[in-house]
């Protein structure tokens, strides 16, 4: 059977109200030899409407929405930002979108791939790249593999890593897949890496290296960055930056120059795609020149004919994705660099600074800020001081009722009642203070209404639900 068998439906009379039921012009039996049939319908109730009901109806569910185009959207840890649509439109441009996965490896595509690993090179510090990871995690996955194969090679039995516990949760979760066992580091009152701890932890012999996010989830910086990469290369292991949140270093620092050996990025939130609900998003990995061996294949390489995709390359930890990964997401994150250019990159970094600081002075007059310094994108409030029992939650819903999405709560889990904040660069100073003056209205709530707080969100589309009820009984059906 050919697709063009597959599409004749026969439609039913549609000048009605009513549900109709088009039917499948195909044999049942025919179907079957190519669907399985527990995954065939009976019918398809397609209500039967109208163009302008369809749209009042799509129209009305985009309202019930709420996204970075429709306001601030402070969620720590995933720096929603502002995409400007110059990236969108370019990645959409059908030499872009049309292409067939297999067309993948035409010049201009491997032009493309090549140039923005260039850039991820410069932007830090690395010496080669990797796109193929679709996502941050994968890209830790990636490093890990690499880290792990690197020692075997070597013929050094290293299986432990130390991950610290203001990491970002996917940094343990992906050293366990990739085989280790995890050594985790208390930060000491400043959020940082206690050296001592490192250097004992280190002393061990068979820890192939540290994990490190910088900013960590305290949206701090560890100062002591060069001292911590210097005691794991002196004891012979590698050093792993989570660059997901590199938002806030853009153009002012790079992972290579703090001595690290191998960073993975999240183009999905620094490079300008829009992401959420798990994807898809793309985690390139960049490493220094000893490591390119291992990086996965296929790789690009500059010949006589011009660039050309190869298999070859020595220690390679082989394929781990389709292809040359989110494709559309890469088309973004170049169009985007190369637009802002430099300077612009720099001032991205720049402004994601200041307004995470500004918002942290201003909302920490009324918030309890327990690591209390200067931070880079992000910072961490909590409900501490909060009077009649309220509580993050109840914070983190009535914001919606003043039209804001909400901080990440109770993440990082070092921190009791958790609200972690991430405005970006892309918030005006007005926009900033709209939030901070909700902010100050829900804390004044809390002396004097806390049932509104308690039982907020009011005024959206969903009411507070049952989460601990709809996580243990979850009812998955349309
Ligand atoms: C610091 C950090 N590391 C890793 C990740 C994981 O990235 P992803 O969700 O793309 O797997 C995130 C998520 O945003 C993150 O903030």
């Amino acid at each position: 059977m050919d697709e063009k068998e597959l599409l004749i439906f026969q439609k039913g009379n549609n000048s009605t109200h009513t549900n109709f039921i088009p039917k499948l012009d195909i044999e049942i039996e025919k179907l079957e030899n190519i669907i399985p049939r527990n995954l065939l319908r009976d019918d398809i109730p397609i209500p039967d409407v109208s163009e302008v009901e369809i749209v009042r109806h799509y129209i009305k569910l985009s309202r019930m929405n709420y996204g970075v185009d429709s306001g601030i959207y402070p969620l720590g840890s995933c720096t929603m930002k502002y995409n400007p649509k110059i990236n969108e439109y370019v990645a959409r441009l059908a030499e872009f979108s049309q292409i067939h996965p297999l067309q993948e490896e035409n010049e201009g595509t491997l032009q493309l791939i090549n140039a923005i690993s260039v850039l991820l090179a410069e932007i830090t510090g690395m010496d080669g790249f990797t796109l193929q990871p679709a996502a941050g995690a994968h890209g830790e996955l990636v490093g890990l593999l690499i880290i792990k194969k690197y020692f075997e090679m070597k013929g050094v039995k290293k299986n432990k890593i130390i991950v610290p516990d203001s990491a970002h949760g996917t940094n343990p979760a992906s050293a366990k897949m990739a085989g280790f066992s995890i050594i985790e580091l208390q930060s000491n009152q400043n959020g940082e890496v206690p050296l001592d701890h490192l250097e004992f932890a280190m002393q061990q012999g068979d820890v192939a290296g540290i994990m490190l996010t910088n900013p960590n989830t305290l949206g701090v910086f560890d100062r002591e960055i060069l001292k911590i990469t210097k005691i794991v290369h002196k004891h012979g292991g590698l050093c792993y930056y989570d660059g997901a949140n590199l938002n806030p270093m853009l153009g002012i620092c790079r992972p290579r120059d703090m001595g690290f050996d191998i960073v993975h990025l999240n183009l999905h939130k620094t490079f300008s795609t829009p992401h959420g609900g798990g994807g898809p998003g793309s985690g390139p990995v960049g490493v220094i020149k000893e490591l390119i061996p291992f990086l996965p294949t296929p790789c690009i390489i500059t010949t006589d004919e011009g660039l050309v995709c190869t298999q070859d390359r020595d220690h390679s930890i082989g394929r781990i994705k389709a292809f040359w990964g989110n494709f559309g997401i890469i088309v973004r994150a170049y169009v985007y660099i190369l637009s802002l250019g430099a300077e612009g990159l720099k001032r991205v970094g720049q402004i994601a600074v200041l307004n995470a600081n500004y918002l942290r002075i201003q909302l920490q007059k009324k918030y309890y800020l327990p690591y209390d310094r200067i931070c880079k994108h992000e910072f961490v409030l909590t409900d501490k001081n909060l009077p009649n029992e309220v509580t993050t939650e109840d914070i983190a819903k009535r914001i919606l009722d003043y039209g804001y999405y909400a901080p990440t709560i109770y993440f990082p889990l070092i921190v009791n009642g958790a609200m972690m904040v991430e405005p970006t660069e892309t918030e005006s100073k007005k926009s900033l203070d709209n939030f901070i003056e909700a902010m100050y209205k829900i804390y004044d709530e809390a002396f004097n209404e806390p049932d509104r707080l308690k039982s907020a969100p009011l005024n959206t589309p969903v009411g507070r639900l049952d989460a601990v009820n709809a996580a243990r009984n979850p009812i998955l059906k349309e």
